[in-house]
């Protein structure tokens, strides 16, 4: 067994502390949370199916924590269905809805900066006879709500706009997405992966029908999210078996996976205000420092419409080292990102969000994402700025 490395350490250099500024592609595990989570994993073993006392216990619970869950975004507990990931739940939504409701119409609209689990889905659905229009996003990776009004046609069943991109942290304007949607009976459901614990999310405010969270983006385990279906919505289950979760989605319940999704959200809900004040002071003090010490840099995404938790930059003429930086930025025990986590498995093609908004190949391959969470702390933003000014000195423009 290989020993365990301690989380705020570099696994590379022992002696170098780690800053982790990777916080949209995951979180650490709150510890308060973990502890739950192992405790649970131990008292609360039973299947939430069983009819015993062992498993009347695990339902109990699992009861308890939909309940809890759906009081964070304004819904009723029926309307919660956990799922095993946000990746998961996006499918159910949009495989489920289209499938369930094909005989109104095959016509389905996502945004063109949706996360790739979405614009995948609806790929697919392209290739099972469903026609998805993908809709483009402003300079400042902004859906305009008239586009998509003329987007609409009387095929229509479902629109997919994510909250928060996951990449640039542009908030969407939902609200008046959800409207439209509703005003003429198109499903709307909202990916809010990257929205929920950081700004407020209500399921009736938002007029959503459909809303995808999940647990390892605010500090909770991965391989757990859970998906908002309104009382009414027609839906296609995509795994069947037991029939758990009201027969949508059959599996046994993760019921320490839940207990420490439910709790991160909790958390995150509960300190979003102090949060949010906190990571901003942080978000003006990077942006202030970088445009100081860093010739050529430039912000992507929109300066006001954004969650402070996510900052997006490139350097004119060096965006073709963009990889570089990253090595170099870890080598010294930072950790940032170029693209999103999962458009790394695709062989790191330029990102599909920064060419949305307007930037060519060639620059959209050099984005550098900072992402903040609740761990990060001044002092580690400081010797962040202080690394990245550094290591700016070694690259070498490219054009
Ligand atoms: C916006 C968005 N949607 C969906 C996902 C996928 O969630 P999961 O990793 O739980 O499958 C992510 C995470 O990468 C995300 O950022």
């Amino acid at each position: 067994m290989t020993s365990a490395i301690p989380i705020n350490m570099h696994p590379n250099n022992m002696n170098s502390p780690l800053i982790y500024l990777d916080n949209a592609a995951t979180t650490p595990i709150d510890p308060e949370v973990s502890r739950a989570m192992q405790m649970a994993a131990k008292e609360y073993y039973g299947n939430a199916s069983s009819l015993h006392s062992v498993g009347t216990i695990a339902h109990e619970i699992l009861d308890q924590e939909r309940a809890r869950l759906a009081s964070l975004i304004g819904a009723s507990p029926d309307e919660i269905i956990f799922t095993g990931s946000g990746t998961e739940a996006n499918n159910l939504a949009l495989k489920g809805v289209a499938f369930a409701n094909a005989h109104r119409g095959r016509h389905i609209i996502v945004s063109a900066i949706e996360h790739d689990c979405v614009l995948k889905a609806a790929r697919w659905l392209e290739s099972q006879g469903f026609s998805v229009t993908y809709l483009p996003v402003d300079q400042h990776g902004l859906v305009d709500v008239q586009v998509l009004e003329n987007a609409f046609t009387d095929k229509t069943i479902l629109v997919s706009m994510m909250h928060v991109n996951n990449e640039i942290g542009t908030i969407e304007p939902v609200k008046e997405i959800g409207n439209l949607c509703r005003e003429r009976n198109i499903y709307f459901h909202s990916d809010a992966c990257q929205s929920f614990g950081k700004i407020p999310l209500n399921a009736a405010s938002l007029n959503a029908d459909l809303l995808t969270v999940n647990a390892h983006k605010l500090h909770g385990p991965k391989g757990v999210g859970a998906l908002y279906i309104k009382s009414g919505v027609n839906i296609e289950p995509l795994l069947h078996g037991g029939g758990q979760e009201k027969g949508i989605r059959s599996s046994t319940e993760n019921i320490p996976g839940i207990i420490g999704f439910v709790m991160a959200a909790e958390i995150a809900c509960r300190e979003m205000d102090s949060e949010t004040k906190r990571v901003t002071g942080l978000h003006e003090h990077i942006l202030c420092i970088l445009k100081q010490r860093i010739d050529g840099v430039y912000f992507n995404g929109s300066l006001s419409a954004r969650v402070p938790h996510n900052i997006n930059f490139c350097i004119e003429g060096m965006e073709g080292e963009g990889i570089r930086l990253q090595l170099l930025l870890d080598e010294a025990g930072v950790c940032v990102s170029t693209g999103s986590a999962c458009s790394s498995n695709d062989g790191g093609n330029p990102s599909h969000v920064l060419q949305a908004i307007g930037l060519d190949p060639f620059q959209a391959r050099g984005g550098i994402r900072l992402s903040l969470g609740r761990f990060t702390t001044q002092k580690e933003i400081d010797r962040f700025l202080d690394v990245i000014s550094e290591k700016v000195k070694q690259l070498n423009p490219i054009f």
